[in-house]
């Protein structure tokens, strides 16, 4: 019960990443707002948490809509009670749409920054206040080792949504931290989840995994342990700071 008492708003966690934590920080005490643009994944997700004997709600929305965010911050606080922890996850990757700057659009790059990018701000934006309330809390954002180096195969706004993500966490964490309000970035190596899916073949998945450190590819679990580890009380003096789990790709 390393999340005993505590509130979070997780956001994409209708799928993948999202999904795994929004599960396993309620079977470690967490009650769980699950926010998604996706009623059927976070209806789905909220059955899974409740089946693994937590407690969890849906809000269904988009991040990238200010009024949306709020009404999932708002709706923790309601039905729960207060608010302690922030796993701002949601997040896109459209390699059809979002390439390199001298092939991408303007529309297509304004729409990968609204969701990867200025998700984050609303949910902070609305969910520090009632961190306060709360006498602290942790704020998790999701940035990407693509963040960390450069690609051929170039993603440029997604990339730079999550480069910034970088500069938010350390911002919030000087304002913040006097508030007892700690905020940490995960960086998921390439994860097998729904995201990856229209990318990978088996095969591609294969020559991956032998290329790196660890042999294998992640999975949504590698990354909510880390989110549970930033998000309990275990790593109450770690703010600013960046988590890199990525079966040692930024290593080689
Ligand atoms: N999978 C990877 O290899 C990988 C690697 C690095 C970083 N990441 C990042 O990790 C996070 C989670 O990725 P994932 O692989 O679990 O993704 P996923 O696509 O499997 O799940 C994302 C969830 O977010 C929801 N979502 C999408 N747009 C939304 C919006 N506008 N508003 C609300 N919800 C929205 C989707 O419905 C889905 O349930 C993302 O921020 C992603 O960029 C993923």
């Amino acid at each position: 019960m390393r999340l005993k008492d505590k509130v979070a708003v997780i956001t994409g966690a209708g799928m993948g990443m999202g999904r795994e934590a929004s599960v396993l920080f309620a079977q470690e005490g967490a009650k769980v707002l699950v926010f998604d643009i996706n009623r059927q994944a976070a209806e789905e997700t909220v059955a899974a948490a409740r089946a693994a004997g937590g407690e969890a709600a849906a809000v269904i929305g988009d991040v990238s809509k200010e009024a949306d965010v709020k009404r999932g911050v708002d709706e923790a606080v309601a039905r729960f009670g207060k608010l302690d922890i922030l796993y701002a996850n949601a997040g896109v990757l459209w390699k059809d749409r979002d390439k390199s700057v001298i092939e991408t659009t303007e529309e297509n790059w304004d729409i990968v920054q609204a969701i990867n990018l200025k998700g984050a701000f609303f949910l902070t934006k609305h969910g520090i206040p009632r961190l306060r309330e709360a006498g602290g809390g942790s704020i998790i954002l999701v940035g990407s080792i693509s963040a960390l180096a450069g690609f051929t195969l170039a993603q440029d706004s997604y990339t730079c949504a999550k480069g910034a993500l970088i500069s938010l966490a350390k911002s919030l964490a000087v304002q913040f931290g006097p508030d007892n309000i700690r905020c940490n970035v995960i960086h998921p190596g390439m994860i097998d989840t729904p995201l990856q899916a229209p990318y990978l073949t088996e095969e591609k998945k294969k020559a991956i995994a032998a290329e790196l450190p660890l042999r294998r590819l992640g999975v949504a679990r590698d990354i909510a342990y880390a989110a549970l580890f930033l998000a309990s009380d275990e790593s109450s003096w770690m703010t600013g700071a960046e988590m890199i789990v990525d079966g040692g790709f930024i290593a080689m």
